[in-house]
């Protein structure tokens, strides 16, 4: 075990948070960890919005009522951005947009560029004990937060990371076994996915029912299943369309 693998394996989510603000050297260390991640074809296809005005994460928290929107150390909004990609397309008069930029598959190269990048911000603000949570409720009012930061088209902007001095403790959360995730040389049996997943039920009902807050009675696959026959944003593909990604 070394620092880095400490500091993965101990990740939770923090949702409470001093009111201090990140040091600058903080902050800088943290993004320069984010543009240090691996890109698809060196496009580097994603843009960061640290948020320190507090009337725009006033406005940010109030889509979806978490104050650690809010109340925190520092605030960076992640976004899939080809806005740069296109400024000198369209001066060379090169058409990027129909050839690839409008796919899928940039789609998901954008979205894949912004997540590295988050997700190392995240492993350096933890290795510096700072806390974080991301937060994808952002995407339930996408039109505020495009019109909060002025973003243009070739811009969507996918989640935010809220990170600060932790103001609680918070128990490791479990998740699924290696068995459950990791399978060798072909897909694993759905035999083989429920006896796993009947095991984690039963890991999950102990954690909840054992955690220092916020106890409850529930048990995972209840609870995902739940949400994903629940939840629904019926603005998320026509924001994506309009912003002219994802369209073929
Ligand atoms: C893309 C993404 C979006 C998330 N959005 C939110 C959010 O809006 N609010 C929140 O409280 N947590 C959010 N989370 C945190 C998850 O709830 C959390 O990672 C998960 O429950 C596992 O807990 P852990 O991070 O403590 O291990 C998000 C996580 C990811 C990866």
């Amino acid at each position: 075990m070394n620092d880095t693998l400490t500091t993965l394996l101990e990740h939770r989510s923090i949702r409470a948070f001093k009111d201090t603000p990140l040091k600058d050297e903080e902050i800088n260390a943290i993004i320069d960890a984010a543009r240090s991640g691996s890109t698809s074809s060196y496009l580097m296809a994603y843009s960061m919005i640290g948020v320190t005005d507090p009337e725009k994460k006033r406005k940010l928290a109030s889509i979806s009522n978490q104050s650690y929107i809010e109340k925190n150390g520092h605030f960076i909004l992640f976004l899939a951005d080809y806005h740069r990609h296109m400024i000198h397309a369209n001066k060379e008069e090169k058409d990027i947009l129909s050839k690839n930029v409008q796919s899928t598959e940039y789609f998901m190269i954008a979205t894949i560029d912004a997540t590295i990048a988050a997700q190392n911000a995240t492993v350096a603000a933890e290795s510096l004990g700072i806390g974080a949570c991301y937060i994808g409720s952002i995407k339930r009012d996408m039109d505020l937060v495009n019109d909060l930061f002025d973003l243009p088209e070739h811009v969507v902007p996918l989640f935010g990371l809220a990170l600060g001095y932790p103001d609680e403790k918070q128990d490791i959360k479990p998740k699924l076994p290696k068995n459950a995730v990791y399978f060798e040389n072909s897909y694993a049996s759905d035999e083989q996915q429920k006896s796993e997943l009947e095991k984690f039920d039963e890991t999950i009902t102990t954690y909840y029912q054992s955690r220092q807050t916020n106890k409850r009675d529930d048990r995972w696959t209840t609870q995902v299943i739940e949400k994903l026959h629940n939840q629904r944003n019926d603005r998320l593909t026509p924001f994506v369309e309009e912003k002219k990604f994802n369209t073929r």
